[in-house]
């Protein structure tokens, strides 16, 4: 099941496709797994091949490490040390968007981190997701379902257009519902924090249930790359994306050619534009709307990102990367 199959099957969410998806998993196959932040291409934990697999199917680097989805009280197996943080923050965030670095158990295959010493692991807040993974019994490894350095996946169809042929199966069960990836903090055994990617739970939250005594989570989102994957040109769509505020929109406006997608919070007078209002619309219709840029028939994509919400910081660290094309420090 690992060689290449001609072409992917679409399964339901229902317990046939789950029961499905977990004979598939336990073959050593991969499956498009929807979960609530995008959709991931998960294979079991613990098969080397499997997981080696992840990397082909993706075109991804291999030094670059996998998260481990897992049910909420799985933490501990899959982990060398479970500082009492981690569990404060498993407690509370699990089953959600948040991912927690710890050091590495053996249990999961050493190509799930990639060659580094700490593991990632998250319990997906998402009903079929956790029902494939109890079905297997075991954690599953899932990375985006993209193309590497393309734009991650919300749909099952997003799925397909990317990997149709390279995967076994994939689960439709809709759109995602957070739409932007989870939050990354890396859990020292000492108890300190290191924020390493924005999502939906906020700093402030991890603040308050990781770190109440030393007040400190280190904001390691920038500068050296602190999660192999962070790098700068990333979620690109195939036209060139452009951040633009309100009145530099608004100025451009009459010019505008019509091969030009505008997304935005406000409705404008062009013709190729998507509206996405609030945060919480933003984040859940971005890569969706992103991938529109994948048209040639569209030219530049320019955006302008929310102005409030505790998702923005989470959307512009995706648009930066999206729009970010050429340097020493890129690798998509
Ligand atoms: O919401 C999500 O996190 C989605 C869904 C499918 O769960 N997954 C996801 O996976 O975004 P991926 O592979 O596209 O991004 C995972 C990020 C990478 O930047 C990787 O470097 C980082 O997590 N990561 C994983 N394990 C790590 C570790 N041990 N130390 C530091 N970073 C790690
Ligand atoms: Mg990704």
């Amino acid at each position: 099941m690992a060689e290449s199959p001609a072409s992917t099957e679409v399964l339901g969410p229902d317990d046939e496709g789950i029961e499905r998806a977990a004979a598939i998993l336990r073959a050593g196959g991969l499956i498009g797994l929807p979960t609530e932040t995008v959709y991931g291409l998960a294979a079991d934990a613990e098969n080397d091949a499997a997981v080696g697999g992840i990397y082909s199917a993706k075109g991804r680097p291999s030094d670059q490490p996998l998260i481990v989805h897992i049910l909420p009280g799985w933490g501990e197996r899959y982990a060398a040390a479970w500082p009492a943080a981690a569990q404060r923050l498993a407690e509370t965030f699990w089953p959600g968007p948040l991912t927690i670095v710890v050091p590495a158990g053996t249990r999961a295959s050493r190509r799930v981190t990639g060659g580094l010493p700490t593991v990632g692991l998250r319990s997906p807040d998402h009903a079929t997701a956790l029902a494939v993974i109890e079905a297997l019994g075991r954690g599953v490894a899932a990375p985006s379902a993209n193309r590497y350095g393309h734009v991650s996946p919300t749909t099952a169809q997003h799925v397909i257009d990317d990997l149709d042929g390279a995967i076994d199966a994939v689960i439709d069960a809709g759109m995602c519902r957070v739409g932007v990836e989870s939050t990354i903090v890396e859990i020292a055994p000492d108890g300190s924090c290191n924020l390493l990617r924005r999502g939906a739970i906020t700093t402030e939250q991890i603040l308050e249930v990781a770190a109440p005594a030393s007040g400190q989570v280190a904001d390691r989102t920038e500068g050296p790359v602190r999660a192999p994957g962070m790098t700068l040109s990333h979620y690109a769509p195939a036209a060139p994306v452009e951040i633009v505020t309100e009145a530099e929109l608004t100025a451009r406006l009459d010019q505008l050619d019509p091969t030009v997608l505008v997304i935005s919070e406000r409705q404008v007078d062009h013709p190729r534009s998507v509206v996405l209002t609030g945060d919480v619309e933003f984040a859940a219709g971005l890569y969706q709307a992103l991938r529109l840029g994948d048209d040639p028939q569209v030219s530049l994509v320019l955006i302008v990102p929310p102005s409030s919400g505790s998702l923005t910081p989470a959307i512009r660290d995706r648009l930066q990367r999206a729009a970010h094309r050429e340097g020493p420090a890129t690798g998509r």
